[in-house]
């Protein structure tokens, strides 16, 4: 295969800080690539008036393949106070770059692994027969559906007649929001389409299908939101019937599910989900396998874009420490996630068995695996830096 090239969006905060680390570990493990950078975030916002300007945009399009750190987003009236003096009053409105990105590139199909790690101190324990203490081990994938729903930006305050009109076109609206007056009313649409729903659900079935999960949970809400969360269940049992007959399907609602997360975790495998209920169950999970230094990601198009990013923020408030305390796990599988997607099998299990070994081991670990609050005194206390957890990583490449 040909050596790819892989634009890399450090984007704000502790974004540049771990994106650095794995590409420090992407090379010591011997993956051979090029990489070029894409100016994203809140800079260009202020300088620019464009958190994603449009020469990041054709950078994407050439490599088709970015390595994202994160991004800083703000509401909408600091965003406009932030903006450069000579840029101000001239019609420039901020919108999450990020959102941005995935809607551009329709990168509609969102995969969230969430796996324990033997020995990791932050994982979920619950009290078992006999009042011993049960560590289950999870080993769950969400798909979110990426584009769609709450997430879509079709929303309004005080909305426009013909929308307004259009609304009270149904009883329920006309019954129950009719004397509302219009400027009281904010509307924000959960748009689901069939295309899109029945991508994510094979994606999500064709995943367990390969490798080996028994099941595939939809985590929707069907009795109560039967338009959307309805199409997307009953789309998955027609998709099951006909294609994947021997995976078992399930259905939970969104609630239900996230009390039953810290019931049976490890009885789930696959779990899809619109994008706001994909959004809150791989949050959920990733709390159960020791929260955002752990949590990774994948987004694809359905022509051959991808996107690998750490499910953490930009955290600022750690992002001007003279030493970095923040976990590069995160980012680090994402870009594992990478690796297995360019077929770079070895070296991504090279990694992640580097990573396990540092985990179980116990010797280095970051702020957050050690309970700590997120000061920079961590350091003093014992707490391993953000580049001390790289050096073990690769230290650990075998
Ligand atoms: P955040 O994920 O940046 O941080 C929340 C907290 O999680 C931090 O204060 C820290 O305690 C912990 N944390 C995050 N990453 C960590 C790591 N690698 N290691 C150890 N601890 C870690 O979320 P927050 O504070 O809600 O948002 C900060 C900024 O990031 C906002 O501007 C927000 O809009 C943006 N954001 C960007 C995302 C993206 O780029 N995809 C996703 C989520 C938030
Ligand atoms: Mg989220």
């Amino acid at each position: 295969m040909s050596k790819p090239t892989i634009v890399t969006l450090p984007g704000d905060g502790i974004g540049a800080v771990v994106l650095n680390e794995s590409i420090r570990v992407l090379v010591a493990a011997g993956f051979k690539a090029d990489y070029i950078h894409g100016d994203i975030g809140w800079e260009f916002w202020c300088k620019e008036g464009n958190p994603l300007p449009q020469r990041t945009i054709k950078l994407i399009e050439k490599y088709k393949i970015a390595l994202f750190g994160a991004i800083t987003s703000k509401p909408i009236d600091e965003a406009k106070a932030e903006l450069s003096p000579d840029l101000q009053g001239i019609g420039f409105t901020y919108s999450s770059p990020i959102v941005s990105l995935r809607q551009l590139f329709n990168l509609d199909i969102c995969v969230r692994p969430c796996k324990s790690y033997k020995g990791n101190p932050l994982n979920f324990v619950r009290r078992g027969k006999g009042n011993t203490i049960d560590e289950p081990m999870v080993d769950v994938v969400i798909f979110r559906q990426n584009t769609e729903c709450l997430y879509s930006g079709v929303e309004w305050t005080n909305p426009p007649s013909k929308v307004y009109e259009a609304f009270m076109t149904h009883p329920k609206f006309a019954a129950n929001f009719g004397s509302v007056p219009v400027e009281e009313l904010s509307i924000s649409t959960r748009i689901f389409t069939r295309k899109a729903t029945i991508r994510i659900l094979i994606a999500a079935f064709e995943h367990a299908k390969k490798f080996g999960y028994k099941s595939v949970t939809v985590c929707e809400k069907p009795n109560v939101i039967r338009e959307t969360s309805g199409l997307m269940w009953k789309l998955a049992k027609e998709i099951q019937r006909n294609s994947f007959p021997d995976i078992k399907l399930l259905n939970t609602n969104i609630d239900a599910q996230m009390m039953w997360l810290t019931k049976n975790p490890e009885d789930y495998g696959v779990i899809v989900a619109g994008n706001m209920f994909g959004d809150i169950a791989s949050d959920a999970f990733a709390g159960l396998i020791g929260g955002l230094g752990f949590a990774c990601s994948a987004q694809f198009s359905s022509d051959g874009i991808a996107v690998f990013e750490p499910t953490h923020g930009s955290a600022p408030k750690y992002a001007g420490y003279a030493v970095s305390i923040v976990n590069p796990i995160a980012m680090i599988e994402s870009a594992c996630m990478m690796l297995d997607y360019l077929d770079e099998k070895k070296i991504s299990s090279k990694i992640r068995k580097a990573i396990a070994d540092v985990i179980i081991e116990g010797k280095v670990r970051t702020y957050d695996m050690m309970k700590m609050t997120g000061r920079p005194e961590v350091i003093m206390n014992g707490a391993a830096s953000t580049t001390q957890m790289t050096d073990a990583i690769i230290a650990g490449l075998k």
